[in-house]
Order: structure tokens, then C-alpha cells, then sequence
């Protein structure tokens, strides 16, 4: 029998681009901080002819270009431990070839039975690979544990994540499954549910007597590059609303947990997402707005449009941009909308949520030019990471004239060393057997079902525009509508935490 952490992990996809990009940095990371058990060895397992050696060293390149922790001087020994296995993990008949490796790895290296498996295929693998795995015993845990960790994306949609969750669910249960959501790795995520839990303060605050709305956003500057294929299959809803945004709106909007055990914190953002009310199909065109981008300059410099990027069909539906208005139906949160968007090709890289609290029940100060703002709460996911707080404040000087102003707090100024990446923290946390941050199967099924509706009457309903908007902007104006409140727009965020102008310096 193994000892609890000792174990082999192996990678599917180990000659694609996440491997070397994000796995292979992230563990060797953890190796070098010591977060490795000493009986440790991975293996590579792809189709392209490598072996030990050459796919050392193209994880030793990798490690040049993408290490993420800077010390290189574990690399070498970090490598010993490294070993590649040429498979099509189509073929059946190809994983006794695989089973013999790792029995030869684990004798040689003494290590027990405990194995996790990274799917980091190409996504119709996911079902496949599982199976073949049980079909020669691979889950059998008789000898040790073994897991899997499942890249995004679990299915396209409802229908086709159930029959994945079927053929998976056949041979593993739920508790061997970590599936794989970046954002829930990221630290500021992982701080929303500090923020929330830790303090007194918003508590009382954080519900529909006091807030007016929430406003999620995830842009992001730059285009396709080159992934253009891939996104074809995928799109806005789909590669960015149904996972990540959707799991922030749960931390958000979730009640207290009991305790920190995964499944008291799992069970709240299950119960969040059971909460989220069903749109209407017939309403999609109201409450969902998808947008395009088309060529542009910006800062002089032409930007091909969406259509012309290659992979990409010119007469492509697929939505760079989405926005999406949504209630969610319980105490807490009752006549509260939530609203959230995404895209690409948007003026900078930013991900933030926005609490806006509703305004004082009389305007005292209205007269004297104070603006009819709404205290703001923005907690900052991505760059410039922290917390802004937005209050009226006297000018100095005769009268009673109001300014909005800002209080704020940048992560960086706690950290005392780096932050670990998101593929560090949940790959650590896998190998921990902690699934807080993972999503689980009812998690992801209410997800798929929650945008059925958006997803069907995008893709029959021909009328329901795809807006054309130029590279550079914030998106389709017609996602301004989405806000009811005719003073309100969306906060336009910059780089910088504390500016918020239309046009911000990148
Ligand atoms: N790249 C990212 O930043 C990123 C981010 C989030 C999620 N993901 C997800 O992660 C997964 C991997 O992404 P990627 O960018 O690394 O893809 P990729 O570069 O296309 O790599 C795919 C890998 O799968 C292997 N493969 C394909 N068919 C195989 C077969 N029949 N048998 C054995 N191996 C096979 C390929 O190797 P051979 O051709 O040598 O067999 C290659 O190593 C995808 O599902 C993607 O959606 C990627």
C-alpha cells in the first residue's frame, strides 16, 4: 500500500502546449518549494515518437522559456524523475503498454499505487481516455489511489457534458474526478471568500437590502492568436461565462459555509446555482448580448478583424463578446440582477467583480452638485489584484460639494513572495486530495443547463443580432441597455485599479 502522498503522475497530452506552458512549470515549482513527495516520477504520455531523453529535454527548453519560480538550478535532478510513453489513448489495446511503464517506474523508483491522471487533450478524449483506463484496471484504488484531473472544456453543451459525465461516471466516482477550473486557482478568487468570511463589515451589507446590483467583467486585450480553430468550436459563453465567470458569481453570491471542508464550501456554490433563475428562450434577446470583433487600429496599429483570423470562417457566428443580465432566486439575493461580460479584443486585460451598493434613501446633497453615485465595491481578479472602495467625500472649502473617491488596497503589498500560479495551487491541491477548488459534476451540469436557453436561441434564432464591434472598444454599445438603470453604465476598468475613465493609457 502507498503512503498518502507518494505518487506517479502521468499527463495525456504531454507533447501539446499546456504541458510545457503551465504543467510542467507549475510542477516544477512545487518541486522546487519542496511541495513534492520524495517518491515521485511523471510520466509524459502522447502519440508524437519521443523518448525519456528527448522529451527531457523539450520539457527542459519549456522550463527555459516558461519557468514560473526562476530558481533553474533543480531543473536537472527535477528531470531524472521525468519519463515519456508514446500511446494512442484512442487504442485500447496501447494502454497494457502504458500499464507496464508506470509497474516499471514504480518498482524501480519505489513508489505505491496512488497515480493521477492529467487529461490535457484535445477534449474529445476526455470520455475515452477514462475508459480505457478502467477497461486495464488504471482506477482500481485496491493498491493505492488514483485520480483524474479533467482540462476545460467539460462537454459543449448540456447534452453532450451529460453523456461525458455518463461514460466517465461508468468506472470513477465522484470523489477520484477533479475537474479543472483555472480561475478557482487564482489567489484573488480564492480571496473573495476571505473578503466575505473574514470580515465583519460586509456581511450585514451583502445582500439585496443593501446592494443594487453586481457586475462581473473578464476582458481581454488581445484576440485569438492564432487559436482561431479551437475558439470556432468554443466562443465567449462557452470558453469564458460558463465556467469561470458563473463559478466567481457563485463565490459572490454563496451563503456562508459551515466549515471550510470542501464539500460544506462545494454544497453552497451547488445551492447558488440551483438558485440562478431559468431564462426564457424567448427572452434571450432581451437579457443576452453577443457581440464580434471587427478590424480596427488602435494606437495606430491595424487589428485584423475576428472573420479574418485564421481558422476562422468568414461568415463565422461565433461570439467573441457576451453579456449576460441574470437573477439569481433566493432570500439573499431576490430582485438583484447580475450582470456580466466578457470579451476579446477589448481595450485592456482586466478582471474584476463590482459590487454597487445602493444609494442613500434621500439625496441630502444633492443640490450642491454631488453626483447620484452608488458606493462601489471592486475586487480586482486580475492585474493590479486588490480591493477598491468608492464613497462621497466633502471638497474642502465653502459649501457641501461631494467627490467620489477611493480607498484602496493592492494585493501585492501582503504578499511577501510570489504568488503561485493557479495550475500550481490546484495541481498541489490534487495531489493533496483537496477538492474545494474543483467543480463538481452537479456544478457543472447546472452551469450548461442554466445557458441552454442562450445557447439554443443563438444559435436558431437568425434574427437575434451578432454585433460587429471594433477591436479596441469596450464591446457592442447595445450592451449598455442590459444595465436598467438609465445612470448607470458598466464601470470601465484600466489597468491600474484606481483609474476607471472610457479611454484609460494601456
Ligand atoms: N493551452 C491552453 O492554454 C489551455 C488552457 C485551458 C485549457 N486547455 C485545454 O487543455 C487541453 C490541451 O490543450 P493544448 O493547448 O495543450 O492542446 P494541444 O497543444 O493541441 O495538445 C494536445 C495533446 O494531445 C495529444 N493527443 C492528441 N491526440 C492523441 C491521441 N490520439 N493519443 C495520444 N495523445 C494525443 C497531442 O499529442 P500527439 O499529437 O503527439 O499525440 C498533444 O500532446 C485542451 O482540451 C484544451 O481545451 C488548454
Amino acid at each position: 500500500m502507498a503512503n498518502s502522498s507518494e505518487h506517479i503522475f502521468v499527463i495525456f497530452g504531454a507533447s501539446g502546449d499546456l504541458t510545457k506552458r503551465k504543467l510542467i512549470p507549475a510542477i516544477y515549482s512545487l518541486y522546487v518549494q519542496k511541495l513534492l513527495p520524495e517518491n515521485f516520477a511523471l510520466i509524459g504520455v502522447s502519440r508524437t515518437a519521443l523518448n525519456d531523453e528527448s522529451f527531457r529535454s523539450k520539457m527542459k527548453t519549456a522550463l527555459g522559456e516558461f519557468n514560473e519560480i526562476g530558481d533553474k538550478s533543480f531543473e536537472d535532478k527535477f528531470l531524472q524523475n521525468v519519463f515519456y510513453q508514446s500511446i494512442n489513448t484512442e487504442n485500447a489495446d496501447d494502454f497494457p503498454i502504458l500499464k507496464n511503464r508506470i509497474e516499471e517506474i514504480r518498482k524501480e523508483l519505489n513508489i505505491g499505487g496512488n497515480i493521477i491522471f492529467y487529461l490535457s487533450t484535445p477534449p474529445n478524449m476526455y470520455g475515452i481516455i477514462p475508459q480505457n483506463l478502467a477497461k486495464h484496471k488504471l482506477n482500481d484504488e485496491s493498491d493505492g489511489w488514483k485520480r483524474l484531473i479533467i482540462e476545460k472544456p467539460f462537454g459543449y453543451d448540456l447534452e453532450s457534458a451529460e453523456k461525458l459525465r455518463d461514460e466517465i461516471m461508468a468506472n470513477w466516482n465522484e470523489n477520484q474526478i477533479y475537474r479543472i477550473d483555472h480561475y478557482l486557482g487564482k489567489e484573488t478568487v480564492q480571496n473573495l471568500l476571505v473578503t466575505r468570511f473574514s470580515n465583519g463589515i460586509f456581511e450585514p451589507l451583502w445582500n439585496r437590502n443593501f446592494i443594487h446590483h453586481v457586475e462581473v467583467t473578464s476582458a481581454e486585450s488581445i484576440g485569438v492568436e492564432g487559436r482561431g480553430g479551437y475558439y470556432e468550436s468554443s466562443g465567449a459563453l462557452r470558453d469564458m461565462i460558463q465556467n469561470h465567470l458563473l463559478q466567481v458569481v457563485s463565490l459572490v453570491a454563496m451563503e456562508p459555509p459551515s466549515s471550510l471542508e470542501p464539500e460544506s464550501i462545494r454544497n453552497e456554490i451547488l445551492k447558488v446555482i440551483q438558485s440562478f433563475r431559468s431564462i426564457d428562450k424567448n427572452d434571450v434577446r432581451n437579457v443576452a448580448i453577443r457581440g464580434q470583433y471587427i478590424s480596427s487600429k488602435i494606437k495606430g496599429e491595424s487589428i485584423i478583424g475576428y472573420r479574418d483570423e485564421d481558422g476562422v470562417a468568414q461568415n463565422s457566428m461565433t461570439e467573441t463578446y457576451a453579456a449576460l443580465k441574470f437573477y439569481i432566486d433566493n432570500w439573499r439575493w431576490g430582485g438583484i440582477p447580475f450582470y456580466i461580460r466578457t470579451g476579446k479584443r477589448l481595450p485592456t486585460r482586466v478582471t474584476e467583480v463590482v459590487i454597487h451598493f445602493k444609494h442613500t434613501p434621500h439625496f441630502l446633497f444633492k443640490k450642491n452638485g454631488a453626483p447620484n453615485s452608488h458606493n462601489q465595491l471592486v475586487i480586482r481578479i486580475q492585474p493590479d489584484e486588490g480591493i477598491l472602495l468608492k464613497f462621497g467625500m466633502k471638497i474642502p472649502g465653502q459649501g457641501f460639494d461631494v467627490q467620489t473617491v477611493n480607498m484602496d488596497f493592492h494585493y501585492s503589498d501582503l504578499s511577501v513572495g510570489r504568488i503561485p500560479t493557479a495550475y500550481e495551487r490546484l495541481i498541489h491541491d490534487a495531489m493533496k486530495g483537496d477538492s474545494t477548488l474543483f467543480a463538481r459534476t452537479e456544478e457543472v451540469m447546472g452551469l450548461w443547463k442554466f445557458l441552454t436557453p442562450v445557447i439554443e436561441a443563438w444559435k436558431d434564432e437568425k434574427d437575434i443580432p451578432l454585433y460587429g464591434y471594433p477591436a479596441g472598444t469596450w464591446g457592442p454599445e447595445r450592451a449598455d441597455d442590459l444595465i436598467d438603470d438609465p445612470n448607470m453604465t458598466w464601470r470601465y476598468p484600466c489597468k491600474n485599479l484606481t483609474d476607471d475613465v472610457l479611454y484609460c493609457e494601456l
